[in-house]
């Protein structure tokens, strides 16, 4: 049998066993509560050097203009950022990539066709890319004659993000572009930028103004299922899942850095165990069933853990600036009081895949079984941007201010 083989047979193995733990979790499943989510402790605000603890008052009151656009974003991370990258991703014998090439998808795009992106229009990258002054994200690696810009008039950065990317290579592998890749991806456009900048000293210059914005809301490395290795073959270094998430991160960040990236926007794990594919997974097909408890607490575990880790990158890494942007906590607080920001369902999903998408689309937080509608993005980017309770220790918009 071949790798690929292989690994299938342990991916349909491996769904078996969901099942003989349906009826656990089933005799455990209780009402959406997220109250009682005591793995989850929020991240404060460390002092770094040359950054505040706390932010200070925004210096610009209502009126007048943001501060000065950051030169660039480059954009990596999952399908909640993705604007087409799997669009031409080829499949294998595990399966094919997920694409949001097809109606309903863009619903609510200009135009109204489908982009690329996993929402009924705007997805959050276009939304802190915009809050940032620029026109919407910007365009997919994949997406680009030659996979690179080609002159710097009209170049704004490019968005890597893949749907079902995780941290680790081995997360639904063969069917997505993971971390690792993506980072090298942004390896040629360096190498193109340093030909058109003229340069290794204007290329630094010009990536640390730069936004490198990460998101990880989707979760997809604690996915069950996502990694059929693991389970079978369990790592023997004593460490948890969490712990090698957050090295490998690390790694990965550290090597950002090295290739000359200082302003990092983190985005964290939502609540995965409220997403409609997780739902369903326990209860009927569609979502509609109660949170996942141990999941969301899974990923309040991982998000504490990647508050140390950039809080030591901070303290470790040259001029390493970052704003953790509190995915989950934001979830929680909208899904605690779904009326107060305007939405009506904040547990199904709008569009199923297939049939009709439900026509009041800006009630709804789920879009699909993944990942949000535009409206729960829009929300999000502007409490991650100029925001004070969701972005720590400084939001999106104090870290552009920054010196770089
Ligand atoms: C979620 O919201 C509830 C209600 O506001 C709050 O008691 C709880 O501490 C929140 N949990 C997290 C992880 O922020
Ligand atoms: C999956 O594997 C096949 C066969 O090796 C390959 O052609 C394809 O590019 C891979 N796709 C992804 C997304 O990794
Ligand atoms: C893992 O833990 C076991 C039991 O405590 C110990 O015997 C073993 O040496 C540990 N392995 C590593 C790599 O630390």
């Amino acid at each position: 049998m071949g790798f690929l083989m292989v690994l299938r047979y342990l991916v349909a193995m491996k769904s078996s066993s969901v099942l003989a733990t349906i009826a656990m979790v089933m005799i455990s499943a209780q009402a959406l509560d997220n109250a009682n989510l005591d793995g989850y402790v929020p991240v404060p605000p460390v002092a770094i050097a040359g950054q505040p603890a706390a932010p200070p008052p925004a210096a610009a009151s209502a009126g007048q203009p943001a501060a000065a656009p950051p030169p660039a974003i480059f954009v990596f991370g999952d399908g909640a950022l993705d604007v087409g990258n799997n669009n031409d991703l080829t499949g294998g014998e595990i399966g094919d990539p997920d694409r949001a090439n097809h109606p309903y998808y863009g619903i609510d795009y200009p135009g109204g066709q489908a982009s690329g992106r996993f929402s009924n229009g705007y997805n959050i990258a276009d939304f802190i890319a915009k809050d940032l002054g620029f026109e919407m994200s910007p365009p997919a690696y994949r997406s680009l004659p030659d996979r690179s810009p080609d002159k710097m008039e009209g170049f704004t950065g490019v968005n890597y993000a893949s749907a079902r990317a995780g941290i680790q290579d081995s997360t639904f592998v063969n069917t997505t572009i993971p971390l690792s890749t993506q980072v090298e991806n942004f390896g040629e456009t360096r190498d193109r930028l340093k030909a058109l900048l003229g340069g290794r000293k204007p290329l630094n210059m010009f990536l640390s103004k730069s936004l490198f914005l990460i998101g990880l809301g989707t979760g997809m490395d604690l996915i069950p299922d996502s990694n059929p290795f693991a389970s079978f073959f369990p790592p023997k270094d004593n460490k948890t899942q969490v712990q090698r998430l957050t090295e490998l991160l690390g790694t990965t960040i550290t090597t950002m850095h090295g290739m000359g990236a200082r302003k990092f926007g983190i985005i964290n794990a939502g609540l995965i165990g409220c997403m409609p594919s997780v739902q369903s997974m326990y209860g009927g097909l569609g979502g509609d069933g109660p949170c996942d408890d141990d999941l969301n607490r899974l990923a309040a575990e991982f998000n504490s853990a990647l508050g140390t880790l950039l809080s030591d990158l901070a303290s470790k890494l040259h001029r390493f600036r970052y704003s953790l942007a509190d995915f989950y906590g934001f979830s929680n607080a909208t899904f605690t009081n779904p009326s107060a920001s305007g939405f009506a369902n904040t547990i199904s999903a709008c569009y199923s895949g297939s049939g009709k998408p439900c026509s009041n689309r800006a009630e709804y937080w789920f879009w699909d079984y993944w990942y949000t509608t535009e409206q729960a993005a829009k929300l999000a980017a502007a409490a991650f941007y100029s925001g004070k309770r969701f972005a720590m220790p400084v939001n999106f918009k104090r870290l552009i201010a920054m010196k770089g």
